[in-house]
């Protein structure tokens, strides 16, 4: 006689509510917006469906209704006019460019809310880099200074948690003395800290025009290749003071995210980046997946490979669903 039968445990939703191992609520994801200046613009963007590049006075009501969603993390992103850029990326630090104008509204309107920044220079660059570029090389120690008052910027105007996304090395120490010296020792540095030189995100680029004018990002993202090298890189962070590792993209990642959560014990974020949604969001449209099934099981993937954080563009869909009782 067989004696071990799991499928016992499978027999019944309340069985199976009892013995499930992961569980992901709305508390654990952060919601990414894309910010333009101007007014009355909600434009979407085409090769991301249901998102779109908000005007601060339509963003405000979005973030309203994220709120009663019960998602309160956000991380923002802008959408720089062209004629605004230089190789310093100088309209990072103008406290009235459209970021940092954006921050302080919605912390004025919803202080209960987390704001995550972006710290890079592509979406201010001519050259569309993280970095400064010099005779065709990104620039790594002359770019920190940038990242620094950008960071410090974005903490003055009432950011909770700043996000370098640029690669730089050393950049995670050189922004927490940054910010400490500027007296912001409670503002937090969500840092991406394993980012792969990555093909999933052009739709994001496209959000944001911001899409390298020469060469790629390779000398400073990570090579897909590596695992080892991403606990290179969490160690460095956790030495320098970050507050968050974080993976990125999430779904081709999911082993080094375990990787991560296992070697250190800082909380592990992943962003589940734009062409991991586009994929969904594609083949979904064609009728190739069921939208409703697929995306919670991405969502629950990456949260089961360790990820205590899901930044996503599914985050709204998702919590309407959690809401709604529709995710057993
Ligand atoms: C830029 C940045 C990128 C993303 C977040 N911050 C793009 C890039 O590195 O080229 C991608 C996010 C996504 O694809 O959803 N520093």
């Amino acid at each position: 006689m067989m004696q071990r039968r799991p499928r016992r445990n499978r027999r019944s939703a309340a069985i199976r509510g009892m013995v499930r191992e992961t569980r992901l609520t709305p508390d654990q994801l952060i919601y990414p917006l894309f910010l333009v200046d101007g007014m009355d613009i909600q434009l979407e963007v085409s090769s991301l469906p249901g998102n779109y590049r908000w005007s601060i006075d339509r963003l405000l009501p979005e973030v309203e209704q994220c709120l009663e969603l019960g998602i309160r993390n956000l991380v923002l992103f802008p959408a720089i006019d062209e004629a605004l850029k230089d190789r310093m990326a100088s309209h990072s630090t103008d406290p009235n460019n459209v970021y940092l104008r954006a921050i302080r509204s919605i912390k004025e309107r919803f202080p209960e809310v987390t704001i995550i920044t972006d710290v890079a220079m592509d979406p201010y660059s001519s050259d569309g880099h993280d970095g400064m570029v010099e005779d065709g090389k990104i620039l790594n120690d002359p770019t920190l200074p940038i990242l620094g008052e950008m960071a410090v910027a974005q903490a003055q105007a009432g950011a909770d948690i700043i996000g370098p996304s640029d690669m730089m090395d050393g950049r995670v120490g050189y922004i927490r003395d940054a910010l400490d010296e500027a007296g912001m020792t409670d503002v937090g540095i969500m840092s991406y800290t394993a980012k792969y030189a990555s093909a999933f995100y052009g739709p994001f680029r496209d959000a944001l025009d911001s899409a390298p004018k020469a060469g790629d990002k390779k000398t400073y993202q990570m090579d897909p290749a590596n695992r080892r090298e991403a606990l290179i890189e969490a160690e460095l962070d956790a030495d320098e003071g970050a507050d968050f590792l974080m993976v990125k993209p999430a779904l081709c990642y999911l082993d080094v995210i375990s990787e991560i959560k296992r070697h250190l014990d800082l909380p592990v974020a992943a962003y589940n980046v734009s062409g991991e949604c586009a994929m969904l969001l594609a083949a979904s449209r064609n009728g190739w997946l069921d939208y409703d099934k697929a995306m919670p099981e991405m969502l629950m993937s990456i949260h089961r490979a360790g990820a205590d954080v899901i930044l996503t563009y599914f985050a709204k869909d998702f919590a309407r669903m959690y809401r709604e009782g529709k995710l057993d």
